[in-house]
């Protein structure tokens, strides 16, 4: 699980697109777009810099991912598949992109204000890259992964919030989703470690009311199983002996 100096270049190279991407696409998000416009975006943004949106034909057992982002809007959590639904205002858009370039991978998201949104909304979406960071900086070598689990939990569950529990963190690098994972809740008895040289992603999925969540008749989208609105930071991180380096940080 542990990176070489060159893995970690190409992994680098990977994140500063996903981290483009990420901040390219925000002047887009207004009320009147549709998912797929924004997705066609991000997939001749990708292209641009000579890399591959690493989602376009992803497999997940026998289902065939066929955009180049996820986009899940208000109560979808994740995988959202982009089409013809409209960004409306007040909505809050979360964005997911995974990029290969060199054969290594990066990966991130964020959820965005479509025009004016709730207080509700507002303090979900802080709540949730706070604990993001909150928890990464717990991604240390010699710490458990356990660490960064129980910052992210911590943090949601003072707020009132609960962490999905259904989909978790993972280490990334020649794969998308490699060892170890990386749980947004507690683990009891799960033992795994942080070392210098891994690089990881760290995912909070945060659900405003219930953890539960389900997934939609297209066998992709994750929607909260109360229908309440989700929110969804992540970060493709370096693991050191101090502070992790944020990849996806972008300049
Ligand atoms: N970028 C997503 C992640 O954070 C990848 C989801 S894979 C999908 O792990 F194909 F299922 F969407
Ligand atoms: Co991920």
């Amino acid at each position: 699980m542990v990176k070489t100096v060159s893995e970690i270049t190409a992994i680098r190279e990977s994140c500063l697109v996903v981290a483009g991407v990420l901040s390219y696409i925000e002047k887009f998000l207004n009320p009147g777009i549709t998912t797929l416009e924004i997705d066609e975006l991000i997939e001749d943004f990708i292209r641009s810099k000579e890399a591959i949106p690493a989602l376009k034909g992803y497999k997940v057992h026998r289902n065939i991912y066929p955009a180049s982002s996820c986009i899940s809007i208000n109560e979808e959590v994740v995988h959202g598949i982009p089409g013809s639904r409209k960004l409306a205002e007040g909505d809050i858009v979360s964005i997911d992109v995974s990029v290969q370039k060199s054969g290594y991978f990066g990966d991130g998201a964020k959820t965005f204000q479509v025009g004016e949104i709730s207080p509700a909304k507002k303090k979900l979406m802080k709540i949730t890259q706070e604990s993001l960071f909150l928890g990464l900086d717990n991604a240390r070598d010699g710490n458990y992964i356990n660490d960064v689990s129980l910052a992210i939990q911590q943090h949601v569950e003072a707020a009132g919030f609960s962490v999905v529990r259904d989909l978790v963190g993972h280490g990334i690098g020649k794969s998308l989703h490699e060892e170890p994972p990386i749980p947004n809740y507690y683990h009891n008895g799960y033992r795994g470690k942080f070392k210098e040289g891994m690089t990881v992603a760290i995912e909070p999925m945060v659900n405003y009311g219930t953890y539960k969540v389900k997934v939609l008749s297209d066998k992709w989208t994750y929607v909260t199983a109360d229908g309440e609105p989700s929110a969804h930071f992540e970060h493709s991180i370096l693991v050191k002996k101090g502070k992790p380096e944020i990849l996806t940080l972008g300049s």
